[in-house]
């Protein structure tokens, strides 16, 4: 397909749909747990249309050079995994409202992909958002989140938690968002961490497993519950267990799933005790937390890759370097790092170097901002 033509169109509606970091909170989603994520200004921007007909629709992405037509009447999974993102997201809409007719879509992004940085849930928002305002859906925010996630576990296949799509469209600029992932109650954090900056190290790893392994961790985690459960009936996830209780169990769980469980249970506890010490400015304590997170997801819960690890205990050569962990949901993606500014440029050569001697690979860096999540704007525009 070729590129779609915009120019001379009026009424085009433009969004902004933004990828996301994550402090501390990592793989808590899904177990009912906190997280600290914040949409960043890396973003895939889109601009729609309606194309006057009643079911055909065409996508194109400038970054792929590809694009692909969809009938309304007839969504199915395509084998090309990007498609699906999309494909997801019309489905769950039309199960919602049939107010959706023929649209033509071009996007082009600017977040890396497979980075750990959820260029899936901004692709899944900003078409939900884009859908949203064409056709006057009149779609809550919650429900595009929503709607959003059930696209990535039917259409992808990836039984992802609430984090990534929640970040990308409820964040507000310059604050990190403490969610509730089990009531969706939330507080917007404000991120005053200056001198220090948040620097993102891309591994430029990604892994073909990351998928399989994240739902294998979920399950692990959902095996754990029912053990828990024969004992303590209450118990309904992850959320509602203590250390203590956990470690009765110690002999009659698996060694693997004993090891999720408590990875799980610790980073819940961290995740309240970073926002309490960003909250009181005490940056070394949130970078303690963040190495510890880094040691759980290693070594407990078993999704980081050499690589990742690597560049973690690199970081901690620098005392500029206050806290730094991988992030995401594993197996290659970026590490966060919390680094004085003045230390930045040393930091990211000295860093990049090592890390192409030992691995014959190009680190990519970049400094990552608290941004606002996805937004519209349904000015006329011409191209
Ligand atoms: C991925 C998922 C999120 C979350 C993280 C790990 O990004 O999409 O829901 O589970 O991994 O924290």
């Amino acid at each position: 397909m070729k590129e779609i033509n915009f120019i001379g169109f009026e009424n085009v509606v433009n969004i902004e749909s933004p990828g996301r970091i994550n402090i501390i909170g990592e793989h808590t989603d899904y177990n009912n747990g906190f997280v600290l994520p914040t949409a960043i200004d890396k973003k895939i921007r889109f601009k729609f249309k309606k194309n006057d007909t009643v079911n055909h629709c065409n996508v194109y992405s400038k970054n792929f050079e590809a694009g692909f037509a969809i009938n309304l009447t007839h969504i199915e999974k395509s084998k090309n995994q990007w498609e699906n993102y999309i494909l997801g997201v019309l489905f769950e809409i039309q199960k919602l409202t049939k107010k959706v007719q023929g649209f033509d879509c071009v996007l082009e992004s600017d977040i890396p992909i497979g980075s750990g940085i959820s260029s899936s849930a901004a692709l899944e928002c900003g078409i939900a958002l884009g859908l949203n305002e064409l056709f006057e859906l009149e779609l809550s925010k919650k429900t595009i989140v929503e709607l959003s996630q059930r696209a990535e576990h039917h259409f992808v296949g990836t039984k992802c938690g609430i984090m990534d799509q929640f970040a990308s469209v409820m964040s507000v600029k310059g604050h990190v968002i403490l969610l509730d992932c089990q009531s969706l109650e939330y507080e917007y954090v404000p991120i005053k961490i200056e001198p220090y900056k948040i620097l993102l190290l891309n591994s430029n790893v990604t892994h073909s497993l990351a998928s399989s392994e994240y739902n294998t961790r979920r399950k692990e985690c959902e095996t754990g519950v029912a053990i828990i459960k024969q004992k303590y009936s209450g118990v309904n996830s992850l959320r509602d267990v203590s250390e203590l209780m956990l470690k009765e169990f110690k002999t009659v769980m698996p060694p693997k799933v004993f090891n999720r469980c408590t990875y799980v249970i610790e980073e819940k506890i961290r995740v309240l005790e970073a926002v309490k010490a960003l909250k009181n400015d005490q940056l070394s304590v949130l970078g303690n937390l963040m190495y510890e997170t880094h040691n759980g997801l290693k070594n407990l819960y078993e999704v980081s890759c050499n690589e990742l690890d690597f560049l973690v205990n690199f970081s901690k050569k620098y005392k500029e370097v206050i806290g730094a962990r991988m992030m995401g949901g594993g197996f290659g993606g970026c590490t966060i790092n919390i680094i004085h500014s003045e230390k930045i440029e040393e930091f990211v050569l000295d860093v990049s170097q090592a890390y192409f001697n030992k691995f014959n690979k190009k680190l990519t860096t970049f400094e990552a901002m608290p941004s606002e999540g996805t937004i519209k704007s349904t000015t006329k525009y011409y191209i």
